[in-house]
């Protein structure tokens, strides 16, 4: 049976008091690769900041994973996004220490305590990404591509029902793009579902999944066509 992990029906997502998209309805089952484009400025990332709780939503109704966003209470987000895992364009991984304490210090904030489990824990996802042997290294030791693969790692530590990824190879050339899309076409036929805002057509192309765009402040469904 489908299971809805992202439902939003008549959602209006604002800036400040802007309106930046208005009436979405989106829906997300359990194990989806989706996409969300859009021209700069469009909405994709007002709408990813709503879905982990940076951007509240007042209007419409939202729900993701087992959370309401209508009136969702600050003290319920960190619960919130310990089922979610977020990618960034700029990979924001700690710059002070090694890929390893990166991950370590994830999962200590998230009541992990037992040293062995932590261990096996950043091997496992380290080896889900093509990165076992870099645990040692310093994230500025990396090339972008592989800071974008440790990124995805650290969002997959806490096995999230669903993972957000923002113009994760906006950064990245072609070639790397292509790598590190492979990495999350990977992680999604393993069973993680994915939403995945981009402006990279080609990679659409090569890789064609359910889309919405963000266009003139709404969301709506694109069908690919087959040339
Ligand atoms: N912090 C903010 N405060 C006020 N307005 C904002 C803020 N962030 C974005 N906006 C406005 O909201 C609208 C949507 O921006 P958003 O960042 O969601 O677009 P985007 O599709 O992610 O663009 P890009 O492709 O450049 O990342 C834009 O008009 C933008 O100027
Ligand atoms: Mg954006």
């Amino acid at each position: 049976m489908p299971e809805t992990v992202l439902q939003l029906k008549n959602a209006n997502i604002y800036q400040a008091e802007n309106l930046v998209l208005s009436d979405v309805n989106v829906e997300l089952q359990k194990g989806d690769f989706v996409y969300l484009i859009g021209k700069t400025g469009s909405g994709k990332s007002s709408f990813m900041k709503t879905l982990y709780g940076d951007l509240e939503l007042t209007e419409g109704e939202g729900h993701i994973v087992d959370f309401n966003l209508l009136g969702l209470k600050e003290k319920d987000i960190p619960f919130l996004r310990r089922k979610l895992g977020i990618v960034f364009q700029d990979f924001k991984l700690l710059p002070d220490r090694t890929i390893n304490g990166n991950l370590e210090f994830v999962l200590k904030a998230t009541g992990w305590k037992d040293k062995t489990e932590i261990n096996e824990r950043l091997i496992k996802v380290l080896d889900k990404v093509g990165m076992g042997n870099k645990g040692f290294k310093f994230p500025h030791e990396l090339s972008g591509g592989e800071q974008q693969r440790v990124a995805i790692a650290r969002a997959l530590l806490n096995e999230p029902e669903l993972i957000l990824a923002d113009e994760p190879t906006g950064n990245l050339d072609p070639q790397t793009s292509i790598e590190v899309m492979e990495v999350l076409q990977d992680i999604n036929k393993n069973g993680n579902t994915i939403l995945m805002a981009t402006h990279d057509y080609a990679l659409l192309l090569k890789y064609p999944s359910k889309t919405f765009k963000c266009d003139e402040n709404k969301v709506f469904e694109v069908v690919q066509r087959k040339s």
